[in-house]
């Protein structure tokens, strides 16, 4: 399987495949799950190349111990490739090869998308994602590239850089674990009975979904903050219902919108988030 870390290896590796378009890129930090696979395998079946990069990005983590925990399976992540298909590019850079003059990040504008939820909790986390997804884009040059749904506000951040950019995103819908648990790379540092438990999160986006046209959305975050406050191990970050097509967070209900509730939560140390499209 053809494995390149550094810019001269990827410049050859794409000067040999320069007449097989188009590319597809699907950005990973590693520690790969099912999510992570459905995406390659459908940049595989969309493409001529398909290219997987694994780069855990240290300058869109606002929490040095959230970087320092997270997982990193290198070995297994190639093995799961290479299972998918040996003809995939994998781009494994360095922090060198991302950020040759150090890890300075760009400010972007992102006609506030990366102001609400995550963009609140997290500051400067998608000045971090833009900066790093800008610096793949440009070095690989895929026609299309592909984000999972699960970070929804990512993608609505991502898709705007690819528009800018004529490059082309995709997404795919989050896959669960058998219990409705998001997959997240940050689940395998949960233990069984978390595991078990954060459930609770897929169950409250599907409530919120059930009573959406029945409640307002002042009731619901009331509601939805009660039900979590009941299990003592998780601690609500956030719990927000925003318009889809700018995803500022809204308290009451229009007419003709599309909403979807978003929230984050904290267990063990471990941030998981998740989101449901509700109307
Ligand atoms: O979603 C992720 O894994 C990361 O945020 C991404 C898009 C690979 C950028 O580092």
């Amino acid at each position: 399987m053809p494995k390149v870390t550094t810019i001269a290896e990827l410049r050859h590796y794409q000067l040999q495949n320069h007449m097989h378009r188009s590319w597809g890129l699907v950005p990973t930090m590693g520690s790969l799950h099912e999510g992570h696979l459905q995406l390659i395998k459908q940049a595989f079946q969309e493409n001529k190349v398909t290219f997987v990069s694994i780069f855990v990005n240290p300058t869109q983590f606002d929490n040095k111990a959230d970087l320092d925990n997270y997982p990193s399976s290198i070995n297994k992540d190639l093995q799961k490739i290479q299972a998918i298909d040996p003809n995939i590019c994998v781009f494994v850079p360095s922090v060198e090869t991302i950020y040759p003059d150090g890890a300075a990040v760009k400010k972007y504008a992102l006609q506030g998308l990366d102001k609400p939820m995550e963009g609140r909790h997290r500051p400067g986390h998608f000045d971090g994602v833009a900066t790093v997804v800008e610096r793949l884009f440009t070095l690989i040059q895929p026609d299309v590239a592909y984000f999972g749904q699960k970070d929804f506000q990512q993608l609505q951040i991502v898709s705007l850089l690819g528009q800018s950019m004529g490059i082309q995103v995709f997404s795919f819908p989050t896959i669960r674990e058998q219990n409705g648990l998001a997959m997240s790379s940050r689940n395998r540092r949960l233990s069984p009975e978390r595991r078990e438990e954060a459930k609770l999160i897929y169950e409250l986006l599907q409530w919120t979904k059930s009573n959406f046209s029945s409640h307002t959305i002042v009731e619901l975050k009331e509601m939805a903050v009660q039900k979590l406050a009941k299990t003592q191990d998780f601690e609500l970050d956030y719990f927000e219902i925003a318009t889809e097509h700018n995803l500022q967070t809204v308290d009451s209900k229009k007419d003709g919108m599309s909403y979807r509730a978003f929230i984050a939560v904290v267990v063990d140390d471990i941030r998981l988030i998740d989101n449901m499209s509700l109307n």
